[in-house]
């Protein structure tokens, strides 16, 4: 019997005796039926789920604010929806089964299975409902036919969506910048969490017949990262962070202290064209770019890779370079070749000349012996590797890596001074390993036994081994919305089978709306100044957001006009009413 942690000292002493589980503790009223862990896609999936069939539901995210890294994604994989029709591309589960696990080597047969199966009516249909719309499908290398869907702003769009109707269910409930830092177990039970509140630093016990983990994966954790590296690899010199921050695993610790085993640990999707965000003084935060007409070099200024081949691909020949790095040359007429996406466009990253007209991102010179120079590189090997690539070119074949076929495929010649070079840096996105569960997302110890009481949704799962080895598009938010939908279905069928009539413990009623006279004075860029002069835990958003309000020179009515400055106790209508303002920053 498991018996870690406890309610209290009383049942301290009963679980020492061996009598945890005991009448005294179920007789407290529990502080919700099912708590979840996390307020991204999975955590607000598995909430909508449950609170629409009768569940009590506390949600509890250590931000701010909701959305989690869906707030900086892009878009779904879906299989087999009326938009694909609409569109022309004939799909059906059998085609993607095919596709994915032939690209992913060794993806979960039975999730693969039934994701493809069951993605078009869980996530599509499921969404149409609540009036997001699905409006683009992309393609990709894993895909014979495109299923990458977009709705118009990305993924921002549907965590919005979700948690607007999470908020007007009456049975569901949010508390922000609440760290979970432990599991409550009684007995053999995951019975509930023990959750920091970032602000205030109070510590509570917060008990529920279920606990849902949906605290994302751990790319940004480099340590845990190369702690977990696969062995049939190299192990990378430099490791840029691709995800965020936030990304640090700690749900993994979490379930692990409650019995649950980890699996697939060392799978993690890593992108290959991470390049240093000059503003990052620690120099570890990756802006994701690219320049589709470069040409790549290692340190030794040789070519080594197709740079338009699949990502797979180019990762084992990257990580093959010692060391493991690469600068992407290309001149004044690829200027505008050169994208960024992902995190970048919300800190005004967006305009390309903050990257490429900056030296501590960017190096630029007039010829290439300069820029090889500036690099570090050995300058006769760069021109070779500029004149050869030039020479591919005028023969409209790449005889040497097979980038393009055909004149018309073909870049253009690199010639045009000042040449410009970037280094790039291999980063983990997201995570492919994590938490073991079955098929209703039930936490699982290393005997394959559920641990009772605790479900793992989202990345947290490694996005339940569906990408295998090799990460696919879109095949981490879909999962999200999927594993959060499985386990509250899981929870909402224990509620319904279940005659028992639970005791829950009333929570702060929802404060109405103040007088805008009260606080409208108080809203000035200095008051504001002088909150984010002093730097207070638990408030890394307001302060990461606000930085951008003074630098943008935003009016603080644009968004605070109806409310006061967003407080924790604001009631629901006046959350929904805030989540409208997420979008001038957010999405694309
Ligand atoms: C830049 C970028 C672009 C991406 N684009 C795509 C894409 O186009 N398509 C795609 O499929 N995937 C994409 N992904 C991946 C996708 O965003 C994530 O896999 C997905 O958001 C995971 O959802 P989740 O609910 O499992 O976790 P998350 O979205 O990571 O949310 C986890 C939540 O848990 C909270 N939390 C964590 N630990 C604790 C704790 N101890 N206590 C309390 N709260 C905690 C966090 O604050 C967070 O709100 C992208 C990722 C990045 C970084
Ligand atoms: C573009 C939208 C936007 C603008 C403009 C804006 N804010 Fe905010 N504000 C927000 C959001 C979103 C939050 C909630 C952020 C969070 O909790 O992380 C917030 C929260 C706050 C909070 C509450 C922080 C807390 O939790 O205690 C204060 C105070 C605040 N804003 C002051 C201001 C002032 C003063 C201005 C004008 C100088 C301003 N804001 C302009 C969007 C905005
Ligand atoms: C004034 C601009 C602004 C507004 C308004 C704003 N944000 Fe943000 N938000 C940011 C910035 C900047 C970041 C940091 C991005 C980065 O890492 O560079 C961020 C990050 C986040 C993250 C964290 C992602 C991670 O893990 O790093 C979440 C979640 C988020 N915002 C949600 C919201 C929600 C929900 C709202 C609406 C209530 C909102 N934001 C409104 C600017 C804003």
């Amino acid at each position: 019997m498991r018996c870690r942690q406890t309610i209290t000292a009383a049942t301290a002493v009963l679980c020492v005796l061996g009598l945890a589980g005991n009448r005294a503790a179920a007789q407290a009223p529990l502080d919700a039926e099912a708590i979840v862990v996390g307020a991204g896609p999975s955590g607000l999936a598995a909430a909508v789920e449950m609170g629409r069939a009768g569940v009590n539901v506390l949600v509890l995210d250590m931000n701010s604010v909701m959305g989690g890294h869906a707030v900086m994604a892009g878009g779904f994989a879906i299989v087999d929806t009326p938009l694909q029709a609409r569109l022309g591309h004939e799909d059906s589960p059998e085609l993607a089964i095919s596709d994915w696990l032939e690209w992913t080597e060794d993806g979960d047969p039975q999730w693969t299975r039934f994701y493809a199966e069951r993605s078009s009516e869980l996530i599509y249909d499921w969404l149409n409902e609540m009036n997001v719309e699905f409006i683009r499908v992309a393609g990709g290398w894993e895909n014979s036919v495109p299923r990458f869907h977009f709705t118009p702003r990305g993924a921002v769009d549907v965590v919005r969506a979700l948690f607007r109707e999470a908020l007007a269910l009456p049975n569901v409930d949010f508390e922000w910048n609440e760290n979970v830092d432990s599991l409550i177990v009684e007995g053999d039970r995951v019975a509930g969490v023990v959750a920091r509140n970032l602000r205030s630093g109070a510590e509570r016990r917060l008990t529920g017949r279920h606990v849902v983990l949906a605290t994302g994966g751990f790319a940004g954790n480099l340590e845990r990262v190369l702690a977990n590296w696969r062995t049939d690899l190299p192990r990378p010199d430099r490791l840029l962070i691709g995800a965020s921050i936030h990304a640090r695993g700690e749900g993994l610790d979490l379930a692990r202290d409650a019995g649950a085993a980890l699996k697939w640990m060392n799978r993690h999707y890593i992108y290959t064209n991470g390049m240093i965000d000059p503003r990052d003084p620690e120099r570890t935060l990756a802006i994701t770019a690219a320049n589709g007409d470069s040409l790549w070099v290692n340190a030794q200024g040789q070519r080594f890779t197709n740079e338009d081949g699949f990502d797979k691909k180019i990762l084992v020949d990257m990580l093959a370079q010692d060391p493991d790095t690469y600068w992407a040359i290309f001149d004044d007429e690829s200027r505008g070749a050169f994208s960024m996406r992902g995190r970048e466009w919300i800190r005004n990253l967006s305009d390309d000349h903050m990257v490429l007209d900056d030296p501590d991102a960017t190096l630029k010179a007039d010829t290439l012996t300069a820029l090889a120079r500036a690099a570090g590189l050995p300058s006769e090997a760069v021109q070779a590797s500029v004149a050869r690539f030039n020479e591919l070119i005028e023969m409209g074949r790449d005889a040497d890596f097979g980038r393009f076929a055909s004149a018309a495929d073909a870049p253009p010649k690199i010639d045009t001074p000042p040449y410009y070079a970037i280094q790039f840096f291999p980063m983990p996105r997201k995570s492919m390993g994590g938490v073991a569960v079955d098929a209703a997302t039930r936490a699982l110890d290393s005997a394959g036994e559920p641990v009772p009481g605790l479900y793992a949704v989202g990345e947290l799962t490694g996005s339940v081994g569906i990408n295998g080895t090799h990460g696919m598009d879109g095949m981490f938010l879909g999962p999200a919305l999927v594993t959060g939908r499985v386990a509250g279905m899981s929870i909402a069928a224990a509620h319904a089978a279940s005659d028992e009539q639970l005791d829950i413990a009333a929570r702060p009623a929802d404060q109405p709306l103040p007088d805008a006279d009260t606080w409208r004075a108080t809203l000035t860029a200095e008051t504001l100044r002088a909150l984010l002069a002093t730097e207070r835990d638990g408030y890394w958003h307001f302060q990461i957001s606000h930085e951008l309000v003074l630098e943008r020179a935003y009016d603080c009515t644009m968004c605070h006009s109806a409310q006061v400055p967003f407080a924790p106790l604001d009631n629901r209508e006046h959350k929904v009413a805030q989540t409208g303002v997420c979008g001038n920053c957010h999405g694309r």
